[in-house]
């Protein structure tokens, strides 16, 4: 019995020094000190020995079961501060890394143009209005004096939701709406996007447009030039001639394109310009007396003044890009110039 539990103790020891994880150790005293461990099947045969034994291998089982239980307190300990010591190793951070920059955002360049004509606007004492894009037939055609058969109504052109609704071909029917509401006198800019059935390098089925109206007694075309060569020069820097040229809309008479001379050659002409050192910039016109009809705005009375241009438009001028793809592709390589 005395040879027993000297191989025990020999075997117990070994297995707990092996044990490589705490999980292994506990494995190591169930082994020992469980159920069925062998300790505890030596301490079951203890029924077994005679009176004069009992003694003396009882107090050998319980040294043993002693000197167990110290050594896997100690083993314990040993394998907790080992885990500690990995786990600080892991986790360790190194202050003196730099620190990782946040990424920040920028305006997109149709963004930052509105936000500049709605500014230089702003300073003339014109108010932002919106529409909706979604627009009923009447506010986008008929109340413009565009009627049903006007060829500015092609198919081609006008991306149809129903008979009746559409989306908006252009920012002009904020006119109406605007007009619907407010009696003269109106200084109003209204930026949006519009949309149309065309789609080329030069033209995108969606885009964005900003128009400018006002209406007063005895508004001239006189005021709508001064204005927007004011507006041309503020935006494009000084010294850039403007001219009018006559034009049609069927919601202003008389109607005007304006140009600007090229911003990218000076007026020498360069591709930008096909050569003609002009570059054509927005249409406009003194408001038709048919559109003050449908608004019930008295002609004899009240005269202005209204004009769109394409945002996309300026802002390749502006800032020199040449196609007009690369504000829809949000390529960040591209965007992240603005
Ligand atoms: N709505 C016209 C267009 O989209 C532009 C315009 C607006 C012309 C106001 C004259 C007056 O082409």
């Amino acid at each position: 019995m005395k040879e027993r539990l000297q191989q025990l103790q020999e075997e117990a020891l070994s297995e707990l020094r092996q044990a490589q994880d705490l999980k292994e150790l506990q494995d190591v005293r169930v082994q020992v000190l469980g159920k069925k461990g062998s300790l505890t099947e030596v301490m079951k045969g203890m029924r077994d020995l005679s009176s004069d034994q009992r003694p003396l291998i009882g107090s050998l089982v319980n040294t043993l079961k002693n000197l167990f239980e110290d050594s896997f307190a100690s083993r314990q300990l040993e394998l907790q501060q080992q885990d500690i010591a990995a786990k600080l190793a892991s986790e360790k951070i190194d202050v003196t890394l730099p620190g990782r920059r946040a990424m920040s955002g920028s305006l997109h360049p149709v963004t930052l143009v509105t936000d500049e004509v709605n500014e230089i606007f702003s300073r003339l004492g014109f108010a932002v209005a919106e529409g909706p894009e979604i627009e009923q037939d009447f506010y986008n055609f008929e109340a413009l004096n565009i009627p049903k058969d006007h060829p500015a109504r092609d198919m081609q052109d006008t991306f149809y939701i129903s008979d009746d609704r559409v989306l908006r071909t252009h920012t002009s029917p904020v006119q109406i709406r605007t007009m619907l509401k407010h009696e003269p006198p109106i200084r109003i800019i209204a930026p949006g996007t519009v949309y149309r059935r065309d789609s080329d390098i030069t033209h995108s089925p969606m885009f964005h447009q900003v128009e400018g109206f006002l209406v007063d007694e005895k508004v001239t075309f006189g005021d709508l030039k001064g204005i927007l060569t004011h507006f041309l020069n503020e935006f494009f820097g000084d010294g850039h001639a403007v001219r009018f040229r006559p034009s049609f809309f069927p919601f202003t008479e008389p109607s005007a394109e304006v140009d600007i001379e090229c911003v990218i050659c000076g007026g020498d002409g360069c591709r930008v310009c096909g050569k003609t050192g002009w570059l054509e910039i927005l249409g406009c016109g003194m408001i038709d007396p048919a559109v003050f009809d449908s608004v019930n705005y008295d002609a004899d009375k009240f005269s202005g003044f209204a004009f769109g241009m394409g945002l996309e438009r300026m802002a390749m001028l502006k800032y020199g890009v040449n196609d007009l793809r690369l504000f829809f592709e949000n390529d960040l390589r591209f965007l992240k110039q603005f």
